[in-house]
């Protein structure tokens, strides 16, 4: 028997509760199915533990999978258990980003919370909510404050994900000797040879049926996930927590609650994307006046560091002079680009920046970078000046001079930062993604958010929605990037990269990939056309475009010199590609092969498609039926050029014009490596 209580009602929001008369349910197994019914949860006790499974139309997703918790100094939470309390709810509300790749955002989810105790000694108790949305599954421990359990110390999260399928995976490792980087090459295997990976993790059962998606949301004072395989044929893949430098895990004290563990759900790769169902599991905003936070498309004193035209650090090459940082702030004005961001502005760059982290001032520019001129220059031309803050993971060195860097920037007008912490372990001994680092990001986020600051985080922690609750968290990195097509030795990023990329790392939040590199075999870095094997830039130029739409970023680069673009009829589509987003379509994709996405701006009627390859030439037929009928458009399209492909022939861009309607079709060639990018605009 229950009781439904209707809570409140207020606009489009409604809470339900219900009231279970019979709280332990015997042999103890409880559900909650998702809005749509299609996906299903059962919690139950067996032989004293606490497991979960998944099932969706009646098939299973996830079998029998583990609960619980390994403490130092203390029993496991596992085992002679019980169910004492079960409390169901049901919510269903749409709220609106102030930025992102949709405008609106609906949280429709039944959620179930069950309570265990431990029949026996101490009688710990805790509880697990559980959240079923049409997209995908999440759960979350809670532990109440109680006599048995104060002060802990987790050994090990006991959470298991034991797959039904031997599904075929996308997947970076998380056991690599540099254990502590996510700027690794995407592997894809079936599940059961998996050893430890990241997460996002993006599986497609064996028979194309269903795709989910492992991760987690809301990491706010908790260590990150990874995944480790294991048992039952290979199939369960348990909870793999970052530690700190003393082999703990996470340090807490009741009341206390953990990250969201997800599983995202869809029948198909192109209904993965956008991903609401981590943000849905974040608080709303904490920043009650957003409308500073703006995203912007930005070019940087940057990539000429990459291809060693320039350098961070002081001397004959030294990127950062006031002289040149005018020049790109002028090249940004002049073609409709928001921010200039400058790094090696700042003292500490000389000699091994890594092995130095503590040298980093925050504060102090070198001599021939004028921090307040510029700043002065950047506001009359209405351009943003990025601050740039690389710390090498000296984190207690940031954490100092924290307040005082982000007053010095707030009082000249900077309201953007992008950071970085190029190291593997911290100072500290601790992993990079442990406990200790997830509290200094987070307390990073809310100093800026005090500042007015926005923020683009390079090796970051990975992203689990923190930009509901701190939209000044607005792009990182957290992926191999551009930058590995600059470096020597590794051959860059593969043409299939960012095909898998749009299906794995951008499912957690916008990335700062920084596409738009126009001389793709960085002749002006190298003095000729780098080779084959050299690393280099392994797309075609239309495909450089065609990444502006495919991969999210509110703050989105122009990642080349500007001198490459001077002459190029191809940069008009950077100068007019939007950066905030109403509505994101993908019409088509295959993880790994090729994706087309559609995005119409926010607040304007223009359209933009991209779709990328990977090394296999494709053509597609696309009907327009996203645009609004009755309407002419002009379709700007920059395709790839006759005979291009990404190894000896990059560079051909085709640009044509052709008015359309909703009832048109585009036929889009793609070349080997290609790609192609699309505006579409009101006809006038
Ligand atoms: C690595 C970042 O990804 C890159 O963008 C930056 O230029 C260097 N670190 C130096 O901070
Ligand atoms: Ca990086």
């Amino acid at each position: 028997m229950s009781r439904r209580i209707r809570l409140l009602v207020l606009g489009s929001v409604s809470i339900w509760l219900s009231a279970i008369a019979t709280p332990i349910q015997l042999p103890g197994q409880v559900r909650v199915a998702s809005p749509d019914g299609r996906t299903q949860v059962t919690v139950l006790i067996q032989d004293g533990r606490l497991y979960y499974q998944v099932e969706r139309d009646g098939r299973s997703l996830l079998l029998r999978s583990l609960l619980g918790f390994e403490f130092r100094g203390a029993t496991p939470l596992r085992d002679g258990l019980q169910i004492v309390d079960t409390a169901r709810a049901s919510f269903d509300s749409t709220w609106t980003q102030p930025w992102g790749e949709v405008s609106r955002v609906r949280d429709h989810h039944n959620e179930l919370k069950v309570t265990v105790a431990e029949a026996a000694a101490a009688n710990r108790r805790f509880s697990v909510a559980f959240r079923a949305f049409n997209d995908g599954v999440a759960f979350r421990y809670e532990l109440p404050a109680q006599p048995g359990l104060g002060d802990f110390e987790i050994q090990e999260e006991l959470t298991e994900f034991s797959m039904a399928d031997d599904a075929r995976a996308w997947w970076i490792p998380s056991n690599r000797p540099r254990l502590d980087r996510s700027e690794i090459l995407y592997a894809s295997s079936p599940v059961s040879v998996m050893d430890s990976v990241q997460t996002p993790v993006t599986m497609e059962t064996r028979d194309g049926r269903t795709f989910l998606v492992l991760h987690e949301a809301n990491l706010v004072d908790y260590a990150r996930m990874n995944l480790s395989g294991g048992r039952l044929e290979n199939r369960t893949l348990r909870a793999a927590l970052a530690p700190m430098a003393d082999g703990v895990k996470v340090r807490g004290r009741t009341p206390f609650v953990t990250p969201w563990r997800t599983i995202q759900v869809a029948d198909h790769a192109t209904e993965l994307a956008p991903s609401v169902l981590g943000l849905n599991l974040n608080p709303p905003s904490a920043i009650a006046n957003t409308a500073w936070i703006k995203p912007m498309k930005y070019i940087g004193i940057w990539w000429g560091m990459h291809i060693n035209t320039m350098t961070w650090s002081s001397g004959p090459k030294h990127g950062a002079t006031t002289e040149n940082t005018r020049r790109y702030i002028d090249f940004a004005a002049a073609n409709n680009i928001g921010g200039v961001l400058v790094e090696g502005w700042n003292v500490g760059w000389d000699g091994d920046w890594i092995q130095n982290r503590n040298a980093f001032s925050f504060t102090a520019a070198y001599p021939d970078y004028d921090l307040p001129a510029l700043a002065a220059y950047a506001r009359q031309k209405g351009v943003r000046l990025i601050v740039h803050n690389e710390t090498s993971g000296g984190v207690q060195n940031y954490e100092r001079q924290m307040d005082s860097a982000f007053a010095l920037y707030r009082s000249l007008g900077l309201d953007a930062i992008k950071s970085g912490y190029v190291t593997d372990l911290t100072s500290e001994g601790h992993s990079h993604h442990s406990q200790f680092m997830v509290q200094h990001y987070r307390r990073v986020i809310e100093a800026a958010a005090k500042y007015g600051i926005a923020l683009d985080v390079h090796e970051p922690i990975h992203d689990t929605g923190e930009r509901r609750t701190y939209p000044n968290m607005m792009s990182r990195e957290g992926a191999r990037g551009q930058e590995y097509n600059a470096w020597g030795g590794e051959g860059g990023n593969p043409p299939e990269h960012e095909t898998i990329l749009f299906f794995t790392r951008l499912l957690a939040g916008p990335m700062d990939f920084t596409p738009g590199v126009f001389d793709i075999l960085i002749e002006r870095g190298t003095g000729r056309p780098r080779r084959l094997e050299e690393s280099r830039v392994r797309t075609t130029l239309a495909k450089q475009l065609a990444l502006y739409v495919v991969l999210y970023s509110p703050l989105q680069m122009a990642a080349d010199l500007p001198e490459n673009y001077a002459g190029q009829p191809a940069f008009q589509f950077i100068r007019d590609v939007a950066v905030d987003w109403d509505t994101t379509r993908v019409l088509e994709g295959k993880i790994g092969d090729y994706v087309i996405v559609a995005r119409r701006e926010r607040d304007g009627p223009s359209w933009f498609v991209g779709a990328i390859t990977d090394e296999e030439a494709r053509t597609f037929e696309v009907p327009l039926t996203f645009l609004t009928p009755g309407r002419r458009y002009v379709a700007e399209i920059y395709a790839d050029g006759p005979g291009a492909n990404w190894s000896s022939h990059p560079l051909p861009v085709a640009i044509s014009r052709r008015v359309v309607t909703a009832a048109s079709r585009l036929h889009l060639a793609l070349a080997p490596g290609g790609g192609q990018a699309i505006r579409i605009r009101p006809a006038r």
